[in-house]
């Protein structure tokens, strides 16, 4: 912390050997670290600087997905890091709780550079939800859960992944860097943050042995916390959940089969027939510290504003083939231009066959409906990263920071990495 106040962080993107696979070291690369990379957390109000060293072979950016801030440090490809250089990008934190997170977002070699480890969550804190009883101790009731898929040869070292339609789809799962990994639980009640880090692979989270309560969304916490039974998360999706154990109980996070609403071959693509222990959690024989509960819970966020009466503009997003509106991603070509304080309305029309979803930087969005039917219960809060079921229109209303600059774009596009990398992106500015 500087002497103004500011959260200084300094992330180094670097090549390692990490130590995911017992069978000998991975060649990969991290952030201060062989393998993803260190949470970063602030609340809302701080101001926060970030040095980002790129000690990598090859040139990479850092996006903060989720993060509402000025376009000149959004870390999308115009703000490129050559190896050997740094860049700094600096800003104060206008938005309350969220789990966001941090990746590359080079022009074309984003699910390349991703696959080999780089990504770290951006964790925001907000007073309301600190004063709430929630979970809020890192690593002891407050738990990232990075999720990704990989294949692994039989010396421990990253096999190629199988291509398909959606990119690079792993047998195997890696969550915070290992495999098959065992929480020892210490208190009652332990708040799970989920990311899919994955490029192609979409998860269907349930919590065997113990009920699970859905308390946040990618960008922002829920006013009421919401018993649930399963979290779907596409690629680039958050949630938060919390799980509540007894003494000596046991309860296993997996990601089991489900349906996108697709047919069975493309199912299969999309990852959505595997089935995997993800997380183990294993509550200690008898509990220490502050003794939370799901029913002691008081007020964790705001309560939701309805959907918009009369929007200020309303945008249409039609999804083809690696397309948005017909176009690919064209560094030099604005698509949309947004009026700072703006409160719009976007229609994300996927007249594809295949599932995609739709991100956009620098706002945080409600879904208001998903083909004329209220969204899902695990939809039902601030998103940034919405699922776009193939015919299925989905209408969100749309938030965006209060920064403008004329100059520097931000992006919205296709989460699938793979997608992303071919193009199925636009960018627009606000002024
Ligand atoms: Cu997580 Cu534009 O990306
Ligand atoms: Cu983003
Ligand atoms: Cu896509």
């Amino acid at each position: 912390i500087a002497h103004d106040g500011t959260r200084i962080f300094s992330l180094t993107a670097q090549t390692g050997q990490s130590r995911i696979h017992p069978a000998g070291p991975t060649p990969s690369w991290g952030y201060n670290g062989a393998f993803a990379g260190p949470s970063l957390r602030a609340a809302e109000g701080d101001r926060v600087r970030i040095v980002v060293r790129n000690e990598l072979p090859e040139t990479t950016t850092v996006h903060w997905h989720g993060l509402k801030l000025p376009a000149q440090y959004d870390g999308g490809p115009h703000q490129p890091i050559a190896p050997g250089e740094e860049w700094i990008a600096e800003w104060e934190i206008e938005q309350p709780a969220a789990t966001c997170w941090y990746h590359p977002h080079t022009h074309g070699t984003t699910e390349a550079q991703v696959t080999r480890g780089l990504m770290g969550l951006f964790i925001l804190q907000d007073e309301l939800s600190e004063w709430s009883g929630l979970p809020i101790d890192y690593g002891v009731d407050d738990v990232p859960v990075l999720v990704t898929d990989r294949s692994f040869n039989a010396d421990g070292t990253f096999a190629a992944r199988e291509r398909t339609a959606f990119g690079l789809l792993g047998d195997t799962v890696i969550v915070n860097g290992a495999l098959s990994p065992t929480f020892e639980v210490t208190r009652a009640l332990t708040r799970l943050r989920l990311l899919n880090g994955s490029s192609a692979r979409t998860y269907h989270f349930v919590v065997q042995g113990a009920p699970m309560t859905l308390v946040g969304t990618e960008a922002g916490l829920l006013p009421d916390p919401t018993p649930i039974n399963s979290v779907t998360l596409t690629p680039g999706e958050r949630a938060e959940v919390l799980v509540e154990l007894e003494p000596g109980q046991t309860a296993m996070l997996q990601s089991v089969p489900h349906s996108l609403g697709l047919l069975q071959s493309t199912s299969r693509a999309a990852g959505a027939e595997d089935r995997f222990d993800v997380l183990e959690l294993r509550a200690a024989s008898s509990f220490a510290g502050p003794d939370l509960t799901i029913a002691g819970l008081g007020m964790i966020a705001q309560v939701l504003p309805p959907p918009l009466e009369a929007p200020d503009v309303t945008r249409s997003m039609v999804l083809t083939n690696n397309q948005i509106n017909g176009a690919t991603m064209e560094m030099s070509r604005v698509d949309q231009v947004v009026t700072v304080g703006a409160r719009e309305r976007w229609v994300i029309d996927n007249q594809h066959h295949l599932p995609h979803n739709l991100h956009i930087h620098n706002a945080r969005f409600l879904v208001v409906s998903v083909d004329g039917e209220p969204p899902r219960d695990y939809e039902r809060g601030w998103k940034d990263t919405v699922y776009a079921p193939p015919g299925r229109p989905v209408i969100i209303d749309v938030e965006f920071g209060r920064s403008a600059d004329p100059e520097w774009p931000y992006m919205f596009h296709c989460h699938w990495l793979m997608h992303h990398d071919m193009g199925m992106m636009g960018q627009f500015v606000v002024i």
